[in-house]
């Protein structure tokens, strides 16, 4: 499985508003998000997801938006600045000491891992982390590309996560690429 970094200059390119034809952040979390909550977005790169994601939790809720990259969170702060979203926004940086969630362990309503994972050499640790950041029944949202990801790999990241305890739940519907709702269910809590 392809584990190159996304470079900063595609990350300008994933900011083009006609992907919204295509993957559309109310549609695909929609479903999943709504005000107040806390939502955790690993792989955040320039914020595609995280403003739409941000309008959606409110002003009461927030986003935690993580990224390996300290460009990418550099540009998503000026948007989201000038979007006047910045007060409901937390960038984090994953060092490397690990990802850093400790302080909002068992926080977390929904966690949104967009076109990310298939970049992660280990994922063992990240699913590990997300589970851990998730309260009880809260759920993470998978998408991959179909692209980079084959069927078989997709089921392979899937089998990681359920080995840590995730539950696999049908979708609400269609939204693209390769997906998986994931949830920390309150029995394995
Ligand atoms: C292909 S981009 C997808 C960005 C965004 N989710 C989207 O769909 O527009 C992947 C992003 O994940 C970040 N990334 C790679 N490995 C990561 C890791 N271990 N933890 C968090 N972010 C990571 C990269 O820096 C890049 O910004």
């Amino acid at each position: 499985m392809a584990e190159r970094v996304c470079p900063p200059f595609i990350g300008y390119f994933l900011l083009n508003p006609l992907r919204k034809i295509v993957e559309n952040p109310d549609r695909i979390f929609g479903p999943f998000v709504c005000e107040g909550m806390t939502v955790l977005e690993p792989g955040c790169a320039m914020g595609f997801f995280t403003l739409p994601l941000a309008r959606m939790v409110g002003p009461s809720g927030r986003v935690i938006a993580l990224d390996i990259q300290d460009k990418m969170l550099s540009v998503l702060g000026r948007r989201a600045q000038k979007a006047g979203l910045i007060d409901r926004i937390e960038l984090r940086r994953i060092g490397p000491d690990g990802y850093g969630l400790d302080d909002i362990s068992g926080q977390v309503d929904f966690a949104a891992a967009i076109h990310v994972v298939h970049e992660i050499p280990d994922k063992d640790t990240f699913f590990n982390e997300i589970w851990k950041a998730l309260r009880p029944g809260g759920r993470l949202l998978v998408m991959e590309p179909r692209g980079h990801v084959s069927r078989e790999q997709f089921e392979e990241t899937q089998a990681i996560a359920e080995k840590i305890g995730f539950k696999k739940e049908d979708l609400p519907k269609k939204i693209g690429g390769r997906s998986v709702s994931l949830i920390k269910q309150e029995t394995n809590a």
